[in-house]
This record gives C-alpha cells, sequence and structure tokens, in this order.
C-alpha cells in the first residue's frame, strides 16, 4: 500500500508525522525514492543499533552524490537553469553558473583530482574562502569517492596541522588569501606554516590564485589550480555505495580536541534534500539565499548539497554582512531576488542594533520565507527580523540542528507550521524527541531537560573518524538507547520545543562553536600561567562570548602584555573566533574535590553576580571563591 507522504497543510504535518514513526522504514524508503536518483535500490532501509553505535542507511545502495546535485537537473532539462549565483567581497563582483557550468566546473575538478592521484577513499583537505571553486572541490571529491575535509578559513595553522594529521589528508586546495569586509586573511600562510610544523601525509598543495595580490611565495608542494584543472571534458560518474563516506567535518566537542564527525553518502544526501524542501518549501523558480560559510555544516547542507539535489538556485556569498553597509544582505536580496534567506541569529542581533534605516530603504519584496540556525534567537531578535525585514508576511523558520545531525531536526515549516517567536517548534517527520529530567526519567508533556533522539535518521553521524569507540561514548552511551544532543530544551504545553542551550562545555560564540578544552590547553602553553578556564558568557550581540579566568605562577605579575601574549597564542594555536572578550587574572580556580573545575561559579563571578553563587558546599577549597570575587571586583 503507498501512503502519501506529501505535507501541505499542518494536518498533513500531523498526519505524516504520526505515519513516520508508526511505519519507520516504509516513510524513509518513500522519502528516499522520491528525493533521489539510485544507479541500484537498497536491500535494507536501515540497521541502526544504539548499543554498539553502528548505525547504516539504505544498505546495498548505490547512487553518486554529485550526480544528484548536478547531472540529473541537466537530464531534466534544467541545464540553462541557474545553479550558483556566486556574490563577492566587493559590491558589483559575481559570477553567475548553470546547471551546466556547474557540471562542467565539477568534471574538469574531478579530473584534474585524479591527475593528481587522488582516488575514492583518499581525505582531501580543503581551505579555502566561500568562492565558488570550494563549491566545486566538494563536489568533485563527492563525484570521484574523495573524502573532504573542508576547515574554515577563521581557523589558525595549528588547526589546520592537527585536522590534516587526524584524517592523513593526501592533498590540501587553498588559495592565496581573502578579504572579509576590509580585512585580508592570508591563507596560503597558514598552510605553509602548517606544512612547515609537519603534515606528514599531505603530497600536494593546490592553490586557487583567488586574488591577484598579493602574489604567494611558491613552496616546495604546490600546484598552480589554473594549470592543473584542464579544460572540460566529460567525466563519468562512478557509482558509490550508500554508506561510503562523503566527508569529514571537525567540530568541538567538551573534551579534548574537536572531533572529525563523518557522514556518508547515500543517507546524507537524502536527509538535506528532504529537510531542505520541507523545512524551507521552495519552488521552482525560486532563489535560496544561506549566508553561511561552506566550511561550516550549514554551508555543506543547506548552501550546497541540499538545495543543489533539490535543483534549486544558490546564492553564495564571499563577504560579511555589514561590508561596506548594513544594507548589504538586503541588496544583495533585491539584486537577485532572493525568496528565501537563511541566516544566523548573530546577524540578525548585529543588524538589529544598527536600526532600521538600512533595511527599509531596500526592496525585499522578493523574499517569502526567513530561516535562523546556530543559536537560540531571542524572542526580540525574532520579532524585528519577523516585522522589520520579512514585513510580517515572511514566515520564520527557527531551526535547530546539529554538525552531528546532517541536518534539520526540530523546525516550523515555512508556511506550515504556527510559529511562536523563540521557539523550534515542532520534529520533522521521522524524528523523535525526548526530554530527561536529571534523574534519567522520560518526561512526558510540559517540562524541561535533556534533549536526546530515541531513534535514527539517515542523515545522522556515522562514527568519529579514526576512533571507533568516540560516537558511542561522547552520544549514546549517557542515555542508553537513545542520541544525546548536549543541548536542554524546554517543551511546553503544545508539544513546541524551546532550546536552552548547551548543557555540557561547549560555548557558541556569534553561532560558532568552540570548546573551553582546546582553549585551555591553548593557555597552558604560555610559560607564565599555571592553568585556566574557559567560559562562555551572555552578550547581547555574539550570544556568547569567552571569558578566561587565569592562574599566573607565583613569581609572576599580571601585565598586559601578558594579556597581550594569551589572546595572541590563542588566535595562533585555535583561531580568530576563539579571542577571548576578557581575562581575569586570579589566585586560583574554584575546584570540587575530584578537580573538576566548577565553570557555574565562574560564570556568577564573571558577570560580578556574586551574591547568587548557587551551593559551593562541595569546592575543595570554599575560601578561593572570596579571593576571585576581590580579584574581578579589583578589575577595571
Ligand atoms: C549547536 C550545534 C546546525 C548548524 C549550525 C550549528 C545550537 C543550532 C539552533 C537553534 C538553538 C541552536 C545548539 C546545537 N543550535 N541551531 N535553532 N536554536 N540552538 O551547528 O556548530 O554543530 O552547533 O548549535 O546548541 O547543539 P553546530
Amino acid at each position: 500500500m503507498t501512503h502519501s507522504i506529501e505535507i501541505k497543510n499542518f494536518d498533513d504535518y500531523l498526519r505524516v508525522y504520526a505515519f513516520s514513526l508508526e511505519n519507520n522504514e516504509q516513510f524513509w524508503s518513500e522519502v528516499a525514492n522520491t528525493r533521489i536518483s539510485w544507479r541500484k535500490t537498497w536491500d535494507q532501509v536501515s540497521q541502526c543499533d544504539y548499543h554498539t553505535g553502528k548505525i547504516s542507511w539504505y544498505l546495498g545502495a548505490e547512487l553518486n552524490v554529485a550526480e544528484n546535485c548536478v547531472d540529473r537537473h541537466i537530464q531534466a532539462g534544467r541545464g540553462n537553469k541557474k545553479a550558483l549565483i556566486w556574490v563577492g567581497n566587493e559590491v558589483g563582483e559575481e559570477k553567475i553558473y548553470t546547471y551546466q557550468q556547474v557540471y562542467e566546473e565539477v568534471c574538469r575538478v574531478a579530473h584534474a583530482l585524479e591527475s593528481l592521484g587522488i582516488k575514492k577513499g583518499d581525505r582531501v583537505g580543503i581551505y579555502l574562502p566561500n568562492i565558488p571553486e570550494l563549491a566545486f572541490s566538494m563536489l568533485a571529491c563527492a563525484r570521484i569517492g574523495a573524502i573532504h575535509s573542508v576547515i574554515f578559513g577563521g581557523f589558525s595553522a595549528h588547526s589546520i596541522q592537527s585536522r590534516m594529521n587526524d584524517c592523513g589528508a593526501k592533498l590540501i586546495i587553498t588559495s592565496n588569501g581573502v578579504y572579509r569586509g576590509d580585512k585580508w586573511i592570508d591563507l596560503k600562510s597558514n598552510v605553509d606554516e602548517a606544512l612547515t610544523s609537519g603534515c606528514p601525509t599531505i603530497e600536494k598543495v593546490l592553490v586557487v590564485p583567488h586574488r591577484s595580490q598579493p602574489k604567494w611565495e611558491l613552496q616546495p608542494l604546490d600546484l598552480n589550480w589554473n594549470e592543473v584543472v584542464k579544460p572540460f571534458t566529460p567525466h563519468i560518474a562512478p557509482s558509490h555505495s550508500s554508506e561510503d563516506p562523503l566527508f569529514i567535518l571537525y567540530t568541538s566537542g567538551s573534551t579534548g580536541k574537536p572531533k572529525g564527525v563523518l557522514h556518508t553518502m547515500g543517507g546524507y544526501i537524502v536527509y538535506t534534500s528532504y529537510s531542505h524542501q520541507l523545512v524551507f518549501q521552495p519552488q521552482e523558480k525560486d532563489v535560496y539565499f544561506c549566508t553561511a560559510d561552506l566550511g561550516w555544516i550549514t554551508g555543506h547542507s543547506y548552501l550546497l548539497y541540499g538545495p543543489l539535489a533539490n535543483g534549486v538556485t544558490t546564492v553564495m556569498y564571499e563577504g560579511v554582512p555589514q561590508h561596506p553597509t548594513p544594507s548589504r544582505l538586503w541588496e544583495i536580496t533585491d539584486q537577485h531576488s532572493v525568496n528565501i534567506f537563511y541566516t544566523a541569529p548573530t546577524a540578525i542581533r548585529i543588524l538589529a542594533s544598527l536600526g532600521d534605516a538600512p533595511v527599509v530603504k531596500t526592496s525585499r519584496k522578493s523574499l517569502r520565507t526567513l530561516g535562523t540556525v546556530g543559536e537560540p534567537i531571542n524572542p526580540e531578535a525574532w520579532r524585528w527580523y519577523s516585522s522589520v525585514v520579512g514585513e510580517d508576511r515572511c514566515p520564520i523558520v527557527d531551526t535547530w540542528w546539529q554538525t552531528e545531525t546532517g541536518g534539520i531536526l526540530i523546525s516550523p515549516l515555512s508556511g506550515i507550521t504556527p510559529t511562536q517567536p523563540g521557539s523550534a517548534t515542532l520534529p520533522l517527520p521521522g524524528i523523535e524527541p525526548k526530554i530527561f529530567t536529571e534523574a534519567g526519567k522520560t518526561l512526558e508533556g510540559e517540562g524541561q531537560g535533556a534533549l536526546v533522539i530515541a531513534r535514527s535518521w539517515p542523515g545522522q553521524m556515522r562514527g568519529v573518524y579514526g576512533d571507533s569507540e568516540k560516537f558511542f561514548d561522547t552520544y549514546l552511551k549517557q542515555y542508553p538507547e537513545h542520541y544525546f544532543t548536549g543541548d536542554g530544551a524546554k517543551r511546553d504545553a503544545a508539544n513546541y520545543y524551546w532550546i536552552l542551550g548547551r548543557m555540557d562545555d561547549v560555548i557558541k560564540i556569534s553561532g560558532h562553536r568552540l570548546g573551553t578544552a582546546e582553549i585551555e590547553s591553548a593557555c597552558i602553553i604560555h610559560s607564565d600561567v599555571v592553568e585556566s578556564a574557559a567560559i562562555g558568557v551572555h552578550d547581547d550581540l555574539t550570544g556568547e562570548s569567552l571569558h578566561l579566568f587565569v592562574v599566573l605562577k607565583s613569581n609572576v605579575a599580571k601585565t598586559p602584555e601578558i594579556s597581550k601574549g594569551l589572546i595572541q597564542l590563542i588566535r595562533k594555536e585555535v583561531g580568530a573566533l576563539a579571542t577571548p572578550k576578557k581575562i581575569h587574572f586570579v589566585p586560583g580556580l574554584p575546584k570540587t574535590r575530584s578537580g573538576k573545575i566548577m565553570r557555574r561559579i565562574l560564570k556568577k563571578l564573571a558577570v560580578r553576580e556574586f551574591n547568587d553563587l548557587g551551593d559551593t558546599s562541595t569546592l575543595a577549597e570554599p575560601g578561593v571563591v572570596e579571593l576571585i570575587k576581590q580579584a574581578v571586583m579589583g578589575e577595571n
């Protein structure tokens, strides 16, 4: 019996949602059949075991992800349709590629990769600005079955080195550099520095000459993109297995260094295509603009793979929201008649703080749907987005998900789900969220606690690259038979979800994810530092900002030089994203008897909430709190 999974209104949503949980395999089989073209169909829809952490979808099936994102749209007569609109940092700079042209570019890069000896399963590091060559490189890897690992341009030489060594990349693709607003970022020197410090698996560096100036210095492993990427000849897309790896993307957790989150081909493309269609409801002639950088999962899933799998016209922007003026995003919107716009709460808050004038001077009449992602959006920012940007006629989709989930799990469906400012509303079909109390019980109805997901979905991560235990230990162990998200959430009487933020030691600055452990291990390299604690403190614009509590050696006095040195060190080890907003020099840190830093207390002390420190009875040395308080009060 076939059952329609089409969703046109809220009643359909409720019906399909119930069906998706009752007939889970049938549901995911219909989704996969309707959205993706397969070379060979599956023998089994899924085999997922939360006791062992072994997750597989569409077993035995074969496909080519790049063919699904590009070639099949040409076969369907969309060859002349715009696929990618690239907008550069400077006003007036743009490049437009039809599906036919994207196909030709991807074929060129696929041949180039093969000519460099890159084979299926090889890892390719990509450290490029948000430029078309980045999209083509990712799709070319997907086409030949090489595993890409994109590193956001804001990360440092040290981060490149540790990621490339972790995944054993053979090739790194980079460019001489990029302007983000007025700031020049010298990507090439970061790669050179990483290689000098030691990336033994890298055989070649492929350099895209993005801006003619400044010229880069040719290193022994360097190859010029323009010489390696030859004129177009067709490239035959091979078949890959559904569970072949598609990419690795590093993300911060609460402990240790960033983890390589692994996604595989079939399930990922099914889920990104389905969720993109359902949440944003793109129509054939729509132009869709996601402001993310391809270096993040939002860029992977909803700038590139999801929209292109759906044959949508996708806009890619190289620059920053306020360059050269705060009207820029709305000018791009008008210029290209954008219908669907997707950005982060931080960008909305920063633009809102600059007033309505830069917005209302633009038309924005093409806009139909507005999305947000990356951190909780406060109701005031939501309302400003809805009323000023969207003139109260565009539904807001507040999309909750993670690098690990591959795609959106909880979100309104545009124009279908009634919204509430600040709520991500309801789960997508096939997704079964639950809330656990502190005592480890599932909570029915209203209440708040740890947000978990009760069963697998095709877009779920398959593992942590190179560490078979880590996936289970990090995500599946804490709440047996459930995937733990790391987030806290509240469920209201209408069953709507309100995401409360991270429950672990992960900090979100402007929606970017950082782990306290990686920042603290950078600090400790400083020869004057005994120990340190990194915490996230509420910030009206960036959501959270980074505060550091630092204990110096007893014979060392705090000086502005030490602060400067620490900031430089962290930027060098982690990246510019991790720049501390405030460094508090303190005589000690509040620790439990087992030596765990009580960040909860530091969070209060950082904002001078001295009277409300909560339970301090488990502290090994309660006296330290008073000393920290005095140090904080003595700051100017
Ligand atoms: C964490 C995941 C998902 C792509 C970008 C971030 C927070 C994400 C929302 C939202 C409240 C959100 C969560 C989550 N988060 N979206 N709509 N409302 N919080 O991916 O870097 O892997 O971060 O971002 O805390 O766990 P990520």
